[in-house]
């Protein structure tokens, strides 16, 4: 038996983990529990989430760009061995909130390391095995940051101006995966209201394993 594995993608902001988890409880209904694996990169296990501890440990300031993009891909190979292969194995649907385009946006185009070596540097990682199906949730960088920083006073200063280009190449390189990977990665206006989102990504993963 063989599952399916899809992949949420997309800036800041842009509703993964809130359309993951509807699609969770979707497939749940549909299949039962025991159908269904949600995970989050980086993480899953034990290794990968010491590998994220140490990514986002507040006093590692001076972590080097390309430290980082070894990091998050060395997380990403022992969540594929030890969550997602055995996942797909036993038939499920796997859902993972990020994967191997979140490197190449944030690293690649974010970080500016280049998209291409940062592709070229998860070849290795996750040997051949790309999502069946990549959602990709688009969203305008301003709306994005705007939504996570909602209960924040609407006040713009250097830091958020700093982020807001960041946002936008990360958006930029999103975009470009998207026009390369064009049968993988299906685009999604993520501004629109969450439950029109929700139903979008529905129609998508049903029509696309020809579910009933
Ligand atoms: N379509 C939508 N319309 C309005 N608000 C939304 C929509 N989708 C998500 N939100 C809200 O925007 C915020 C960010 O959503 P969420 O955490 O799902 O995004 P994310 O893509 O997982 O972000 P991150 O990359 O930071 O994890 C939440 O407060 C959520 O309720
Ligand atoms: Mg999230």
């Amino acid at each position: 038996m063989q599952g399916r594995f899809i992949s949420f993608e997309g800036p800041d902001g842009a509703g993964k983990t809130s359309v993951i988890s509807a699609i969770q409880e979707w497939l749940t209904q549909k299949y039962g529990k025991q159908a269904v694996l949600l995970t989050r990169e980086p993480g899953g296990n034990r290794i990968s989430e010491q590998i994220r501890q140490i990514l986002f440990d507040d006093h590692n300031t001076n972590m080097d760009a390309r430290t980082e993009a070894l990091l998050f891909a060395a997380a990403r190979r022992q969540h594929i061995v030890e969550d997602i292969e055995p996942a797909l194995q036993a038939g499920k649907f796997v859902l993972s909130d990020r994967y191997v385009d979140s490197s190449v946006a944030y690293q690649g185009g974010g970080r500016h390391l280049g998209a291409d070596d940062i592709w070229e540097l998860n070849q290795f990682a996750i040997h051949g095995l790309l999502p069946d199906l990549t959602i990709y949730l688009d969203i305008p960088s301003e709306l994005g940051l705007e939504r996570i920083s909602k209960h924040r006073q609407n006040q713009v200063n250097r830091l958020d101006r700093e982020k807001l280009r960041f946002h936008q190449d990360v958006r930029n390189a999103y975009l470009t995966l998207a026009q390369r990977h064009q049968k993988r990665i299906q685009l999604i206006d993520a501004s629109q209201p969450l439950p029109t989102v929700i139903n979008m990504v529905q129609e998508m993963i049903q029509n696309r394993f020809n579910l009933e």
